[in-house]
Protein backbone atom coordinates (compact mmCIF):
# COMPACT_ATOMS: atom_id res chain seq x y z
CA UNK A 1 0.00 0.00 0.00
CA UNK A 2 1.58 3.29 -0.45
CA UNK A 3 0.75 6.98 0.72
CA UNK A 4 -1.33 8.27 -1.96
CA UNK A 5 -4.16 5.27 -1.20
CA UNK A 6 -3.62 5.59 2.59
CA UNK A 7 -4.03 9.08 2.21
CA UNK A 8 -7.26 8.55 0.48
CA UNK A 9 -8.57 5.94 2.85
CA UNK A 10 -7.91 8.23 5.76
CA UNK A 11 -9.53 10.76 3.60
CA UNK A 12 -12.29 9.08 3.16
CA UNK A 13 -12.79 7.61 6.86
CA UNK A 14 -12.95 11.46 7.74
CA UNK A 15 -15.32 12.91 5.53
CA UNK A 16 -17.73 9.85 6.75
CA UNK A 17 -16.93 10.28 9.53
CA UNK A 18 -17.93 14.60 9.38
CA UNK A 19 -20.84 13.74 7.51
CA UNK A 20 -22.25 11.37 10.25
CA UNK A 21 -21.71 14.01 12.95
CA UNK A 22 -23.19 16.84 10.56
CA UNK A 23 -26.57 14.37 10.07
CA UNK A 24 -26.56 13.42 14.02
CA UNK A 25 -26.07 17.15 15.39
CA UNK A 26 -28.46 18.64 12.66
CA UNK A 27 -31.34 15.38 13.67
CA UNK A 28 -30.57 16.50 17.34
CA UNK A 29 -31.09 20.03 16.51
CA UNK A 30 -34.36 19.70 14.77
CA UNK A 31 -35.80 17.53 17.28
CA UNK A 32 -34.74 20.17 20.13
CA UNK A 33 -36.43 23.15 18.03
CA UNK A 34 -39.55 20.63 17.69
CA UNK A 35 -39.47 20.46 21.70
CA UNK A 36 -39.21 24.01 22.14
CA UNK A 37 -41.68 25.25 19.49
CA UNK A 38 -44.64 25.11 20.50
CA UNK A 39 -46.87 22.19 18.79
CA UNK A 40 -49.21 23.69 15.45
CA UNK A 41 -52.77 23.13 15.53
CA UNK A 42 -54.04 22.87 11.95
CA UNK A 43 -53.27 26.22 10.24
CA UNK A 44 -54.31 28.75 12.49
CA UNK A 45 -53.18 27.45 16.53
CA UNK A 46 -50.68 26.32 18.61
CA UNK A 47 -51.05 24.35 21.38
CA UNK A 48 -49.03 25.82 24.12
CA UNK A 49 -47.98 24.15 27.63
CA UNK A 50 -49.43 25.34 30.15
CA UNK A 51 -48.28 23.16 33.22
CA UNK A 52 -49.01 19.97 34.60
CA UNK A 53 -52.57 19.42 36.22
CA UNK A 54 -50.78 18.55 39.99
CA UNK A 55 -49.46 21.75 39.39
CA UNK A 56 -52.62 23.71 39.68
CA UNK A 57 -54.37 24.11 42.99
CA UNK A 58 -58.21 23.51 43.45
CA UNK A 59 -59.91 26.97 43.18
CA UNK A 60 -56.87 28.44 42.20
CA UNK A 61 -56.41 30.31 38.75
CA UNK A 62 -52.71 29.83 37.11
CA UNK A 63 -52.22 32.96 33.91
CA UNK A 64 -49.95 32.50 30.75
CA UNK A 65 -49.46 34.40 28.02
CA UNK A 66 -50.64 33.48 24.65
CA UNK A 67 -48.57 34.41 21.16
CA UNK A 68 -49.96 37.83 21.42
CA UNK A 69 -48.92 38.40 24.31
CA UNK A 70 -52.63 38.57 25.94
CA UNK A 71 -53.25 36.47 29.38
CA UNK A 72 -55.16 33.12 29.36
CA UNK A 73 -56.73 32.76 32.67
CA UNK A 74 -56.45 28.86 33.70
CA UNK A 75 -59.31 28.25 36.17
CA UNK A 76 -59.15 24.04 38.45
CA UNK A 77 -62.61 23.70 39.96
CA UNK A 78 -63.81 20.22 41.20
CA UNK A 79 -64.91 19.87 37.70
CA UNK A 80 -61.49 20.16 35.94
CA UNK A 81 -59.61 22.87 34.19
CA UNK A 82 -61.28 25.65 31.96
CA UNK A 83 -59.15 28.52 30.53
CA UNK A 84 -60.21 32.08 29.56
CA UNK A 85 -59.22 35.06 27.57
CA UNK A 86 -58.78 37.88 29.81
CA UNK A 87 -59.85 40.44 27.53
CA UNK A 88 -63.06 41.58 29.09
CA UNK A 89 -65.89 41.50 26.35
CA UNK A 90 -67.03 44.47 27.26
CA UNK A 91 -64.53 47.10 26.15
CA UNK A 92 -60.87 44.95 26.40
CA UNK A 93 -59.70 45.72 29.55
CA UNK A 94 -57.66 43.62 31.38
CA UNK A 95 -59.84 41.09 33.63
CA UNK A 96 -57.85 39.34 36.57
CA UNK A 97 -58.95 36.18 39.08
CA UNK A 98 -59.65 38.06 42.74
CA UNK A 99 -59.09 34.72 45.30
CA UNK A 100 -60.13 36.33 48.09
CA UNK A 101 -63.43 36.98 46.44
CA UNK A 102 -63.89 34.00 43.87
CA UNK A 103 -63.91 36.13 41.02
CA UNK A 104 -62.60 37.56 38.09
CA UNK A 105 -62.76 41.31 38.05
CA UNK A 106 -62.20 44.12 35.39
CA UNK A 107 -60.97 47.46 37.14
CA UNK A 108 -62.28 49.61 33.86
CA UNK A 109 -65.84 49.35 34.98
CA UNK A 110 -66.09 47.25 37.89
CA UNK A 111 -67.33 44.40 35.85
CA UNK A 112 -67.21 40.94 37.93
CA UNK A 113 -67.54 37.24 36.45
CA UNK A 114 -67.99 34.36 38.31
CA UNK A 115 -66.11 31.12 38.33
CA UNK A 116 -67.36 29.90 35.21
CA UNK A 117 -66.88 33.41 33.48
CA UNK A 118 -70.57 34.65 33.54
CA UNK A 119 -70.61 38.21 34.27
CA UNK A 120 -72.53 38.99 37.38
CA UNK A 121 -72.45 42.90 38.25
CA UNK A 122 -71.23 46.11 36.11
CA UNK A 123 -71.72 46.66 32.53
CA UNK A 124 -70.64 42.88 30.96
CA UNK A 125 -73.82 41.78 33.51
CA UNK A 126 -75.97 44.07 31.80
CA UNK A 127 -75.06 43.19 28.38
CA UNK A 128 -75.63 39.13 29.19
CA UNK A 129 -71.82 38.93 28.61
CA UNK A 130 -69.52 36.26 29.49
CA UNK A 131 -65.87 35.88 29.26
CA UNK A 132 -64.32 34.09 26.12
CA UNK A 133 -63.27 30.33 26.82
CA UNK A 134 -59.90 28.98 25.75
CA UNK A 135 -59.65 25.53 24.41
CA UNK A 136 -57.38 23.57 26.68
CA UNK A 137 -56.18 19.54 26.27
CA UNK A 138 -54.84 17.33 29.14
CA UNK A 139 -53.37 14.91 28.50
CA UNK A 140 -54.36 11.93 30.78
CA UNK A 141 -51.17 9.63 30.56
CA UNK A 142 -48.80 12.22 31.79
CA UNK A 143 -50.99 15.35 33.37
CA UNK A 144 -49.75 17.93 30.75
CA UNK A 145 -51.60 21.47 30.13
CA UNK A 146 -51.88 22.66 26.98
CA UNK A 147 -54.19 25.57 26.09
CA UNK A 148 -54.67 26.12 22.18
CA UNK A 149 -53.93 30.05 21.04
CA UNK A 150 -54.27 31.45 17.71
CA UNK A 151 -51.41 31.53 15.89
CA UNK A 152 -49.48 35.09 15.53
CA UNK A 153 -50.24 36.99 12.23
CA UNK A 154 -47.66 37.51 10.19
CA UNK A 155 -47.57 40.59 7.63
S1 LIG B 1 -64.00 47.05 30.03
FE1 LIG B 1 -64.36 45.58 31.54
S2 LIG B 1 -66.08 46.32 32.59
FE2 LIG B 1 -65.77 47.76 31.02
Amino acid sequence: MNDASMDRRTWLASAAMALGLLLSYGTLAVQGMMYLLPQQIGRRGRKLFAGRLVDYRVGGVRTFLDLEGNDILVKRDDNGLKAFSSVCPHLGCRVHWVDAEKHFFCPCHRGVFDETGIAISGPPADGGQRLSEVPLDVDKDGGVVYIEVKDIKRS
